[in-house]
């Protein structure tokens, strides 16, 4: 085992049904996750929801149940549709279990011992909707409306506990100047905050008045709970602060969206350091899916939601949904568009012409010339990297272990460390397309006419073993199409060593792997060439 990795999603508002945007975060940290496991690291991957929020009690009462029924409710659908969407997480906390709360009295307890935590007052512009208080000079900019639901913000006046943030300052700036302990990606966010920073920090209310029975009480103080995002950080930290899970801290990655980078890029790292903890390697925050062109909102109610959702996976298939979301997705710091005719384009062109296309052509030629039998090439290792066949194991073959062993670790190791994911995915989908035209090229129909049949052993034999590769390596992103592919190769494990498919095994009937659409979301009734 090399070594651990840990990453996080953000815990969603169980007030909420999840949609793509949730399933997204979500699904780009277990495309994550995957590819750790893949290189053998001991992962943890941790989800949840976020559960003591004011508004789970007014959204229960409008529902006529008890705020846990909505919660638990609610939780549920996250829950089952992460397991729906191959979410394999290591766990998926809850805030309103005991093991979370206990942790975060006891670390609330640890900062009022040492004045990180003072009681005070605040006053200020609330946004209900948000749980937070907009600072005076952004509230005005904002109109007094809040800029998420555009309610009014409300003037609220409280007795309540502080964080000493101002005291974190100075700090803060050195360590994202720095930026070997603590960093906040992609740059232009890690700038964004660097700025805020610098505009000076207040102190900050970490907890509510008033008893409202519902979230954790601030240790010895009943009638104040400690406020919901405080509480919702903290999971990060509890979920794992035990004997067993200890090794996982700090998180090599938080993947967060750009609405929440505050929490996460400054109060989260200041808290970590009261608290004398280390801090996270990486705060990552991606930007928004909008929906057919529109941001998606409550009042448009164009979300891609739980129903469209289903209705992607059961047309076009889970394995495409999750490829579309990891090559088209948001990681960069543009809004991405989530809409169906592009969703088409891209299936038809990376699944069907590239990844499909290549399955078929392997499998019908090594059919038609060798009675389904992967052929024996004369020469397994390729030497020559000038030649179209260097290319096929080049691309894996950044270095050669100890023991002469070609592998491709290294090529998947830097740009996944970089949550490069679409990058990556793009010069893997090339390297797909490229083998396609080494097939096309190398012609091995003409190699056969011209009685060349070590020839078309070679050619057949590397673009099966380049295509295995090229299973493996997607694996993380494709689980369900790339375990038939490896299948029909006859390959069960994920070997990465270029040659270790085995001349002489029979390859197994399959079906088409991604069948092509039409624009209007139809098969079409022409075969993938
Ligand atoms: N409960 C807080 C987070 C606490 S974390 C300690 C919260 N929850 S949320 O349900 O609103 O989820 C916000 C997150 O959902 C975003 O940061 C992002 O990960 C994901 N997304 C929500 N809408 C999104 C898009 N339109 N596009 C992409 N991801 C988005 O905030």
């Amino acid at each position: 085992m090399n070594n651990k990795f840990y990453i996080t999603t953000p815990i969603y508002y169980v007030n909420d049904r999840p949609h793509i945007g949730h399933v997204y975060t979500t699904t780009i940290a277990d495309i994550l996750a995957r590819y750790h496991r893949l290189l053998d690291e001991d992962v943890f991957f941790l989800t949840g929801t976020d559960e003591h929020a004011a508004k789970v009690v007014d959204s229960a009462k409008e529902h006529n149940v008890t705020p846990i029924e909505w919660a638990n409710r609610n939780a549920q659908a996250f829950q089952d549709t992460f397991k729906k969407l191959g979410i394999e997480s290591s766990d998926f906390v809850r805030t309103t279990e005991e093991r979370h709360k206990s942790k975060v009295q006891e670390y609330v307890g640890q900062l009022m011992k040492s004045g990180d935590v003072y009681p005070g007052e605040y006053e200020g512009w609330y946004d209900a909707g948000q749980e937070e208080y907009i600072p005076d000079k952004k509230a005005e900019e904002y109109g007094l409306k809040s800029p998420i639901n555009g309610k009014p913000l409300v003037r609220k006046k409280e007795k309540n506990y502080f964080f000493k943030l101002s005291k974190y300052q100075g700090k803060l700036l050195k360590l994202l100047e720095e930026r070997t302990e603590f960093d906040v990606q992609p740059d232009a966010r890690r700038n964004e905050t660097v700025n805020r920073i610098k505009e000076g920090l207040n102190d900050v209310p970490i907890s509510r008045s008033g008893e409202s029975g519902w979230g954790i009480p601030v240790p010895g103080d009943p009638q104040q709970t400690i406020y919901v995002w405080i509480d919702a950080l903290f999971n990060y930290l509890s979920i794992v602060d035990t004997p067993q899970r200890q090794k996982y801290w700090p998180a090599d990655v938080h993947l967060i969206a750009k609405d929440i980078l505050w929490f996460h890029a400054v109060i989260w790292p200041a808290m970590l350091l009261a608290l004398g903890k280390p801090l996270p390697r990486v705060v990552y925050s991606h930007s928004f899916w909008i929906a057919e062109g529109q941001k998606m909102s409550k009042s448009l109610g164009n979300f891609v939601d739980l129903e469209k959702i289903d209705h992607y996976v059961s047309t076009y298939g889970l394995d495409a949904l999750r490829w579309f979301l990891a090559t088209q997705g948001p990681m960069g710091v543009t809004d991405s568009d989530f809409a169906e005719a592009q969703f088409i384009d891209v299936y038809n062109r990376d699944l069907a012409n590239d990844f499909g296309n290549l399955l078929n052509r392997v499998s019908g030629l090594i059919g038609k010339y060798f009675n389904g039998i992967v052929p024996n090439p004369e020469d397994m290792k390729i030497e020559d990297p000038q030649t179209h066949e260097g290319f096929l194991t080049r691309f894996f073959d950044e270095k050669e272990d100890r023991e002469g062993e070609r592998h491709f670790t290294d090529r998947v190791k830097l740009p996944i460390n970089r949550l490069e994911i679409n990058v990556f995915l793009d010069s893997v989908i090339h390297y797909v397309g490229y083998v396609n035209k080494y097939i096309e090229d190398q012609s091995p129909w003409k190699m056969k006419k011209a009685g060349d049949t070590a020839g078309v052993a070679r050619v057949l034999y590397y673009a099966a073993e380049a295509l295995r590769l090229a299973a493996v390596i997607l694996q993380p992103v494709m689980p369900n199409k790339t375990e038939i592919v490896l299948d029909v190769l006859g390959a069960t494990g994920s070997g990465t060593t270029w040659g270790e498919l085995k001349p002489g095994t029979k390859l197994k009937e399959h079906g088409p792997l991604f069948p092509r659409f039409d624009a209007d979301g139809k098969p079409s009734a022409t075969k993938a060439k």
